[in-house]
């Protein structure tokens, strides 16, 4: 399986899910029957989930950022560094990840879609905090400046990904796209790897099984994220 050289003029959007953090000891999704760490998705991942139960949302979401806190990036992480280092603004990474370790590792031009443990924000005025600024002993933390109930920064099931309008902009100038560890279920992310296709990228998957979407692979890598990129950073790219 040849794949065509990638050169300096190519555009590259690499689309990352939950399979490149696995290596970093945080589970998937769709791996563990369909539960988000022993949840149901529509009770910790929706807004009527927040409004039914929000003490609980809230304690999933703690946890799931003092997880992320104690986790490290790993080789898959660093290996899109590298490829962004090389290409700088002929590359962008989107993630459907909320762990935030693409920055951590040192990922400039990441759009984080599906939102970020770090953050939350007011439910009626919109203003943003950090975690690390809040009194996480609350059970449901208030807004500071309007005494409001904060909500986790997260892109639940039901709404608008972050961004679409840039990464949109960016897939019509995309030649190649690579889609590493993610299943290709949840959209609108799993349909961007058809839109690139369609304007005429090449499209590159890596993953440990192929997914749902993979007849729009070109070129199919199974295997770990953290093996194969390194390869790949390796061997396609000058
Ligand atoms: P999934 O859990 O659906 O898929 C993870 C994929 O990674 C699977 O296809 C695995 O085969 C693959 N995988 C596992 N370990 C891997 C490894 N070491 N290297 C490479 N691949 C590996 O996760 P996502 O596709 O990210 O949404 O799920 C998409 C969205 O659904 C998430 O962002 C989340 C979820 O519900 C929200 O929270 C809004």
């Amino acid at each position: 399986m040849q794949i065509p050289k990638i050169t300096k003029n190519d555009f590259i959007m690499v689309l990352t899910g939950a399979g490149i953090s696995a290596e970093s000891g945080i589970k998937t999704f769709r791996d563990s029957d369909g539960l988000w760490e022993n949840h149901r998705v529509e009770d910790v991942a929706t807004p009527e989930g927040f409004i039914k139960d929000p003490k609980l949302v809230w304690k999933f979401y703690k946890e799931r950022y003092i997880q992320a806190l104690e986790v490290n990036p790993n080789i898959g992480h660093h290996a899109l560094v590298d490829i962004e280092n090389m290409y700088q603004d002929n590359f962008l990474l989107v993630t459907q990840n909320v762990d935030g370790l693409h920055t951590i590792a040192g990922s400039q031009r990441v759009i984080e879609m599906h939102g970020r443990l770090q953050t939350c924000f007011c439910t009626k005025c919109k203003s943003k905090y950090f975690l690390h600024d809040i009194d996480l002993e609350q059970e449901i933390p208030p807004c500071n400046s309007c005494g409001k109930p904060l909500r986790p920064d997260i892109v639940w099931f039901g709404e608008m990904p972050y961004q679409m309008d840039e990464i949109y902009e960016a897939l019509d100038k995309t030649t190649v796209f690579i889609a590493i560890g993610t299943s290709g279920n949840v959209y609108p992310a799993a349909y961007f790897i058809t839109q690139a296709r369609q304007n005429g990228a090449i499209t590159i998957g890596v993953n440990l099984a192929k997914p749902e979407n993979s007849s729009y692979i070109d070129y199919f890598f199974q295997g770990k994220a953290g093996e194969v990129l390194p390869e790949l950073v390796k061997n396609l790219f000058i």
